[in-house]
């Protein structure tokens, strides 16, 4: 297919502009799915030298391929990879991490170019995604982006889809992004932002 340079953003689109906008140099950030890394270096330049990356995969080859790509951009020093599952973020993240998180990064599925068995599932999806929002700051963000037109993704986007739904408006937006004429299900982002309180609107 030609590449059409106006075309309108797909879902990891989303998820890098609402990112590219709100994570400031010295911030602490998540990729809870580092596959290829390419989440994972992007969060890294946003964050910088005095920032922190921390990336969780469940596949050695998919942190090696990151590490690679991290190494060769210069920004290796910045990220922790993290060998485990995300929804054991609580014991991997340093405690003082806690309601500290700039934002953090969930793009599901599979590894591009590796094995489709191994894909994120409904029930770790929901037990991470919920610690996440608990590890953000006041203002932080957390991106999901799902695939609901793999055998589990439908699933999984449902289940994000009830789940972010049923957040309380009065303590965080909730915004869900996807093509709304293509057959099949497409790609979808979620973002959620914890609202900050009054003070530190004004302290921006
Ligand atoms: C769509 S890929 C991520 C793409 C990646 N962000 C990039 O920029 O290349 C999804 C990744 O999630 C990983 N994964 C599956 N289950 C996981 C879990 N419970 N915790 C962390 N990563 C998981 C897979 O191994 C796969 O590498």
């Amino acid at each position: 297919m030609t590449h059409d340079p106006h075309a309108l953003p797909t879902s990891v689109d989303w998820s890098h502009w609402l990112l590219e906008n709100r994570v400031r140099a010295g911030d602490w950030v998540v990729d809870a799915t580092a596959g290829n890394g390419h989440d994972t270096l992007f969060l890294a330049r946003l964050a910088g030298a005095q920032g922190r990356v921390f990336a969780f995969d469940v596949q050695e080859a998919a942190l090696a391929s990151t590490r690679a790509r991290l190494l060769e951009a210069g920004v290796l020093d910045a990220c922790t990879l993290i060998h485990a599952g995300h929804q054991h973020l609580a014991e991997h993240l340093p405690a003082e991490a806690r309601g500290r998180l700039a934002a953090v990064m969930f793009n599901l599925g599979w590894l591009p170019g590796a094995d489709k068995q191994c894909i994120t599932h409904t029930a770790s999806t929901m037990q991470a995604v919920a610690l996440a929002l608990e590890w953000l700051r006041p203002g932080g963000l957390l991106t999901i982006v799902v695939y609901p037109g793999h055998a589990g993704g439908e699933e999984e986007s449902q289940a994000v889809g009830a789940w972010a739904g049923a957040l309380p408006s009065h303590s965080h937006e909730v915004r869900h992004m996807r093509s709304a004429n293509r057959k099949g299900r497409s790609p979808e982002c979620w973002a959620i932002r914890q609202r900050p309180n009054k003070a530190e609107i004004s302290g921006w």
